[in-house]
């Protein structure tokens, strides 16, 4: 739908159908889902729904659920289908006038269920060879269903579906465009924040980044943002966070170099969760500290992303790492939080990152881990070896971007092991750390696949890291997907 560029929202299947219309939505999209519709805890919708006047489209689950509520028959067939499928059209549809009438449109599948009779009042619009009912109508009442997935890439013409649902059906309008999400994000903080004091931690990264830079667009010079220099940081991160706020926004910044403080903690620990607790517990207490003089702000600024907000409250995953972020801010502090990306997705904080005029490093740039280089240096962490892997980084960085790739790989980063193995450099014998490369592909950090970097590039890396890097003398490389390894080494 934003691709569509029309505002959206998710929300529960059990959402209130009161709350859901004071919201006057112009349509409403029932998704997919994993259960058929006779599983005893299927998810099931309040009937009221489908008496409210606003056009509906069920898709696969959503579709057999409200054929199911309206009187039609959903059955196990025996004849599922999964994947790309071939879909002739049987009369014409809403939702399909733009498609060519003789010919078949591939669509994509993935259902074990089938509808074999539609509700009364509707019509049968499309088939395949294992579904009699792939899509069906009914345009008296606005309410529409399609078996197959066209949210999909694989779905041809799904999205052009999309927008004649929303466009044709709802009659919504493309007004959810860059400039429309500052504007309002602007009168919502301007309201929420009045004439009050508003704090930001930036971490150098988009989300924060674009946060504070709404904020301030907002509000101005009611912000103040504080940029903690860990020391953990990658190289020339900290100049490039006052470059832009500083210099060229104009941002009142707090730059709190805390190197010292922080190497101090992590002397001696070498154990990755008690280095990620002492890192998030330090970044705490200084952040503190500049609260503490800045008493008058009531309200902090949180880089949350809508899929954050979808995403909690919904089950509880096994721990495996603390994560550590410039989100998960102090508990006990008595701020209100100022969420201004809460309602977006992450290509729209960095098409609003562009808009606002923030640096392209900055907007594109890669997830960089909250406790920094630290969980990229495997045993203690010291001095000179973030001096060593901060070279090799910069390297990595400045290699893969020479070579075209930055924004293709989800990351690409150096790691510094905790072995040291025997070389021969010159005439003599070394006896140095290896560096090891991680370049990984991902859509969402959840899964990962290692890229398959060129080898020229490999080979320039290898060559560059041992020739500039004191202390290294080989060069490695990560081929670990995610699963089964971690993108982080810790
Ligand atoms: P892993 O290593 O668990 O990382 O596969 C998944 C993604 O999360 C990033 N990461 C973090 N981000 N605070 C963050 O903000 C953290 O403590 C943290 N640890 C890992 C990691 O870089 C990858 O993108």
């Amino acid at each position: 739908m934003r691709e569509a560029r029309v505002y959206s929202e998710i929300v529960p299947f059990d959402a209130p159908v009161s709350e859901l219309l004071e919201r006057r939505p112009k349509g409403i999209i029932l998704s997919g889902g994993p259960e058929s519709v006779y599983a005893q805890w299927a998810p099931t919708l309040d009937p009221g729904i489908y008496e409210a006047g606003v056009p509906i489209l069920g898709i696969c689950y959503g579709a057999q659920l409200l054929t199911r509520q309206l009187g039609g028959m959903v059955e196990r067939t025996g004849r599922p289908e999964y994947g790309r499928t071939p879909l002739t059209r049987i009369g014409s549809s809403p939702l399909f006038c733009d498609w060519p009438a003789q010919q078949s449109v591939d669509v994509w599948m993935s259902h074990a269920d089938s509808i074999t009779e539609v509700p009364p009042g509707f019509v049968a619009t499309a088939t395949t060879a294992e579904s009699p009912v792939a899509a069906l109508d009914d345009t008296e009442r606005h309410i529409h269903g399609v078996q197959f997935h066209p949210e999909v890439l694989h779905t041809a013409r799904g999205q052009e579906l999309l927008e004649r649902f929303l466009f044709d059906v709802c009659g919504a309008r493309p007004s959810w465009t860059h400039t429309n999400i500052i504007e309002s994000s602007v009168e919502a903080l301007r309201a929420q924040v009045g004439g009050a004091r508003v704090l930001c931690a930036l971490s150098g990264g988009v989300d924060s980044a674009v946060a504070a830079a709404l904020v301030h667009r907002a509000v101005g010079a009611q912000l103040t943002c504080v940029f903690v220099d860990t020391g953990l940081m990658r190289a020339g991160e900290g100049e490039q966070v006052e470059e832009t706020f500083r210099s060229q926004f104009h941002v009142d910044l707090v730059h709190v170099k805390a190197t010292d403080r922080f190497f101090g903690i992590l002397t001696g620990l070498t154990d990755p969760e008690e280095k990620r607790k002492a890192i998030g517990e330090t970044f705490i207490r200084v952040f503190e500290e500049v609260a503490r003089d800045a008493e008058d702000a009531r309200f902090l600024v949180q880089g949350t992303l809508y899929p954050d907000i979808i995403e909690s409250g919904t089950g509880d995953a096994a721990t495996i790492k603390s994560h550590h972020n410039v989100g998960g801010l102090p508990q006990d502090m008595s701020f209100e939080l100022v969420e201004p990306l809460r309602l977006l997705f992450k290509d729209e904080v960095r098409a609003v990152g562009e808009e606002l005029g923030l640096p392209e490093e900055i907007v594109w740039r890669q997830p960089f881990p909250g406790p920094g280089l630290a969980v990229r240096i495997v045993g203690e962490v010291t001095p000179e070896r973030v001096r060593i892997l901060r070279a090799a980084d910069a390297i990595v960085l400045e290699e893969v971007r020479r070579a075209g790739l930055y924004r293709e790989l989800w990351q690409s980063f150096a790691v510094l092991p905790a072995v040291r193995s025997v070389g021969v450099m010159g005439d003599g014998r070394t006896y140095a750390y290896p560096i090891v490369i991680r370049a990984v592909t991902s859509d969402d950090a959840m899964t990962a696949d290692w890229a398959r970097l060129p080898y020229e590039l490999l080979e320039r890396l290898s060559t560059r890291i041992i020739n500039e890097v004191d202390g290294v003398n080989r060069v490695a490389l990560d081929v670990t997907s995610k699963p089964p390894g971690t993108i982080e080494w810790e």
